[in-house]
């Protein structure tokens, strides 16, 4: 019987893993890959801190709930800002080596779009969450106290009278196994996958929503999948991310004609917040008839130098960022939202925990800042870790949990039972049925067209026609495990496009073409509470409004 359970390997999990056992719990770490791989690896700007003396924690409040339109938990931002620089700095201390500047070895920072300054902590130009990873691994594998399993995929969440106790998993070799624990914690990052354009990579299948759900815990938000709004052009996928943090060294965002056109669209013109860009840009691109537009980086001193993944990307492609200027398009990158947690990662399942992207705390509403991804794993695992030492066993009505408090049953409801298809009809890892190849393809062009930037009620409904012909397609009830992603896919895919329908507005990452504004009707969170389909979703207004952001 282990005290904790992590699912998952990125910057969340490993930090609580490191928390956890740093305060004599008994830690497993589960996760589908090699430790080292997750989607924290790809992140390049940042980590956003309030730590220049010009900065506040109140200043990075403000930046957050303006991107955030409207649906951040206030409580949950002022948890991340405040608690932000001394995870940061202990970072640090680990060793993971930010780029710094001046004698005193401060770290340097960058500017991102919807920041009203410099505040975000980088590593090697833009290869930051490739440093934290390795930091974090380092030490994790240092760390007594910590079992870590690797290359193990956890296919649900065991569940007895109302209680998560542990998870079901399989080993690299499709062998299944139990394993007890008195706290289980999902942190298993989001779902790219399920759109044909994204920055994610091929492991972010949105495994712990759908674990979540099939368990009876709730999920709320999760109609914003944002858009990075410039990924680079390619026909490789993950798409290459080109850095927020180049916008803020002066690149610009041009259209066919080489205009520079954010400036007519807000006043922090190609520092807007990502899902104003990204709106402005989906549109444009649909006006025109153009798959991409441009960013203009070549005005960038050294900017194969200081940017040195982004140098890498454009090789490949025989661009040079100095003299070209690079092909960009919008490309799904984050999930918004996620499993409902309380301020210290509890869902509504006790004894199961949820942080980092898997997780829905609150904190980044209809649209996370840029950099304030790396700094929710980092702030909310230890507050997971720190929560279970205390001895805390279910959630408070805090952060989303107090918006969902009326509508959560107090018992939740039953568990739906994994059903596993017989094995060794597929292997477990490796190429998988070209069947289930086709059905993710399927669903990710659907979701691509017609759940993208741009979407009203007709794209949506043949979005969730799409979905249920995938769900019941051969390919999805194939064994292995690329056919046990699709099926969580599916789960979650019900869920987006429910909320993403039942959603008549515009409202930070999305613009519903049919209802061009976004309405104070709906100032709160659909939410799902498991069963297992989830495609019901149901409407909780925010208990308390986000105040207005003051700059
Ligand atoms: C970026 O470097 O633009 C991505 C950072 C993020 O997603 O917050």
């Amino acid at each position: 019987m282990y005290d904790l359970v992590v699912v998952g390997s990125g910057v969340a999990g490993l930090t609580a893993a490191r928390w956890a056992a740093g305060s004599g719990l008994a830690v497993l770490v589960l996760t589908k890959g090699e430790l080292s791989h997750s989607a924290t690896r790809y992140a390049q700007g940042g980590v956003a801190a309030a730590l220049a003396p010009s900065d506040s924690p109140d200043r990075h409040l403000a930046d957050t709930l303006a991107a955030g339109a409207g649906l951040c938990d206030v409580d949950a931002v002022r948890v991340l800002v405040n608690e932000g620089p001394a995870r940061v700095r202990e970072l640090q201390a680990l060793g993971a080596a930010f780029d710094t500047h001046g004698p005193s070895g401060e770290p340097a920072l960058a500017r991102e779009g919807g920041h009203s300054l410099a505040r975000v902590v980088h590593a090697g130009g833009d290869a930051t969450g490739a440093e934290i990873e390795r930091a974090l691994v380092a030490s994790v594998r240092a760390q007594p106290g910590i079992e870590v399993r690797e290359g193990w995929f956890t296919t649900g969440l065991r569940v007895a009278a109302g209680r998560c106790t542990g998870v079901e998993a399989v080993d690299p070799q499709g062998r299944p196994a139990a394993f007890e624990a008195r706290h289980t914690l999902l942190a298993t990052g989001g779902a790219g996958q399920l759109y044909a354009v994204t920055t994610n990579p091929r492991l972010s299948t949105g495994d712990g929503l759908a674990m979540a759900l099939a368990a009876g815990a709730a999920v709320a938000d999760v109609e914003f999948m944002q858009f990075h709004p410039t990924a680079l052009h390619t026909p490789t996928m993950p798409r290459p991310l080109v850095s927020e943090a180049l916008r803020g060294e002066g690149a610009v965002l041009r259209d066919e004609r080489g205009e520079a056109f954010m400036a007519s669209e807000h006043p922090m013109a190609d520092l807007a917040p990502r899902d104003v860009v990204s709106r402005a840009m989906a549109s444009r691109m649909v006006d025109r008839g153009l798959d991409h537009l441009w960013l203009d980086a070549t005005g960038i001193p050294e900017v194969a130098r200081r940017f040195p993944t982004l140098a890498a990307s454009c090789r490949s492609l025989g661009l040079d960022p100095q003299h070209d200027r690079l092909p960009v398009a919008p490309a799904a990158h984050y999930l918004s939202g996620g499993v409902a947690t309380d301020l210290d990662g509890a869902t509504t399942l006790a004894g199961l925990w949820a942080c980092g992207e898997t997780a829905c705390s609150g904190v980044h509403g209809a649209n996370r800042l840029a950099s304030n991804s790396l700094l929710d794993g980092l702030v909310f695992a230890p507050r997971v870790a720190a929560a279970i030492r205390r001895g805390k066993d279910g959630p408070d009505p805090t952060g989303v949990l107090r918006d969902l408090t009326p509508l959560v049953p107090a018992e939740p409801p039953a568990p739906v039972p994994a059903s596993e298809p017989p094995r060794g009809s597929e292997p477990e890892v490796g190429t998988p049925a070209a069947s289930t190849a086709a059905a993710l393809a399927t669903l990710q062009g659907a979701l691509t067209r017609d759940a993208g930037v741009r979407r009203d009620s007709a794209s949506l409904a043949r979005a969730a026609a799409a979905v249920e012909a995938v769900a019941s397609d051969p390919g999805a009830s194939a064994g292995g495990r690329a056919a046990r992603e699709l099926r969580g896919l599916v789960a979650v895919a019900r869920v987006l496009v429910a909320a993403a329908t039942a959603r008549e507005e515009s409202r930070g990452a999305h613009i519903r073409l049919d209802h061009p504004s976004a309405s104070e009707r709906f100032l709160g969170r659909f939410v799902a509470v498991g069963g297992g389909g989830g495609a019901a979703v149901s409407f909780a207004p925010l208990a308390v409004p986000q105040p207005e952001a003051v700059p």
